[in-house]
């Protein structure tokens, strides 16, 4: 489990000073895979920087499997630090060594014999996939295979933690769901923390079992990817799940319909099992009101089917009602988007 608590880092620079993160605590459990969102600026290479003390903090603590790396120095913070292993949005491999090379750099490092590196070397190439490339040059690889090759050479030294800094940002779609489902099964196998910064809610909604949005040096919301998706607190929270989920409805249809008398829009969200339940049919069986599709969607968060269905119901104020007890009693998460009465 890793703590942060009352985080602080302030730059100084000619322009006066700049507080990249501003008083920032999150516990973060052992098994989780966290996101931390943000837009450009916001503060969260700093704070991935300050987790393994590239970055030395302000203030605060960084406590990791009950030790706080802030107070630790000289040899100390090194052995701690091979305990957090980095990938990055651009790779950084060494463009004059091969793939095996490259992965084995932090074993020489760390002191390891020839025959325990080549062991390990050839245990990593299987786990991320790239036994045939063995003796490529990084630049004969296209952008995953180097990130798998990043993630080969930060699990070398068999990290409890690992750090991805926009480690998916260069990468196409495609080839990005490859890489997050590595990152997932290694969370699963190797059962390691793995901590995402992204700006992109799609990396978060595909792999992260947990969510922190950070803005403007702060975090302004934190919590479990579904009740993030579900019950967003923050405007910057909803802005990024619209760029995933977008259910909004063309303002020329709002607005034809709120010429309608008794007409109501609202917007049901279900997760899981629910997706597949016959919710019109029931309504309209239970309450006598009328119901007219504008919208529906059934997509994913992780594994979990995230359903979104947007109705306008036609009815008078009691038959509504009526409605809302119905919907309420299947447990859905129902949101009023406009009312003409
Ligand atoms: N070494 C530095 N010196 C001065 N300011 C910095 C330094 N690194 C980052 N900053 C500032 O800190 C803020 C957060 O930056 P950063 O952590 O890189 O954000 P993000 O990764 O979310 O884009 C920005 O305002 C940035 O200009
Ligand atoms: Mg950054």
């Amino acid at each position: 489990m890793i703590q942060i608590q009352n985080l602080v880092k302030t730059y100084s620079s000619r322009q006066g000073n700049v507080i990249a993160i501003d008083d920032v605590s999150l516990c973060i459990p052992k098994d989780a895979i966290y996101g931390i969102i943000g837009l450009s600026g916001a503060g969260k290479s700093t704070l991935v920087r300050c987790l393994n003390l590239l970055e030395k903090p302000t203030s605060g603590q960084i406590i990791i499997a009950g030790q706080d790396l802030t107070k630790l120095s000289g040899k100390a913070l090194r052995q701690a630090r091979q305990k957090i292993g980095m990938i990055f949005q651009h790779f950084y491999l060494l463009q004059s060594r091969t793939v095996t090379e490259n992965i084995a750099f932090p074993l020489e490092i760390a002191g390891l014999s020839k025959q325990e590196i080549s062991m390990r070397v050839d245990e990593l190439l299987h786990l991320v996939g790239l036994e045939d490339k063995a003796h490529a040059y990084p630049s004969q690889l296209s952008g995953g295979q180097k990130q798998r090759v990043g993630i080969a050479r930060a699990l070398a030294t068999k990290p409890q933690v690992l750090l991805c800094d926009e480690a998916t940002s260069a990468l196409d779609p495609q080839t990005t769901l490859s890489i997050l489902n590595l990152l997932r099964d290694i969370n699963q196998k190797l059962g390691l923390t793995i901590i995402i910064i992204t700006h992109e809610m799609k990396v978060v909604k595909e792999i992260c079992t947990d969510v922190a949005v950070l803005h403007e040096a702060q975090i302004v919301e934190n919590g479990p990817v579904e009740s993030v998706f579900i019950h967003p607190q923050s405007e910057i929270a909803r802005q990024f799940i619209s760029s995933v989920f977008s259910h909004e409805l063309p303002t020329d249809l709002l607005k034809e319909i709120a010429t309608h008398q008794n007409s109501e829009v609202v917007r049901i969200q279900f997760l899981g099992s629910r997706a597949s339940d016959p919710i019109i049919t029931d309504l309209l069986r239970t309450c006598n009101v009328r119901a007219n599709i504008l919208y529906g969607n059934i997509d994913h968060i992780r594994s979990t089917l995230f359903g979104t269905l947007t109705l306008e119901l036609q009815g008078n104020s009691e038959q509504l009602r009526q409605a809302h007890d119905y919907l309420a009693s299947r447990e859905l998460n129902v949101e009023v988007i406009q009312r003409a009465l």
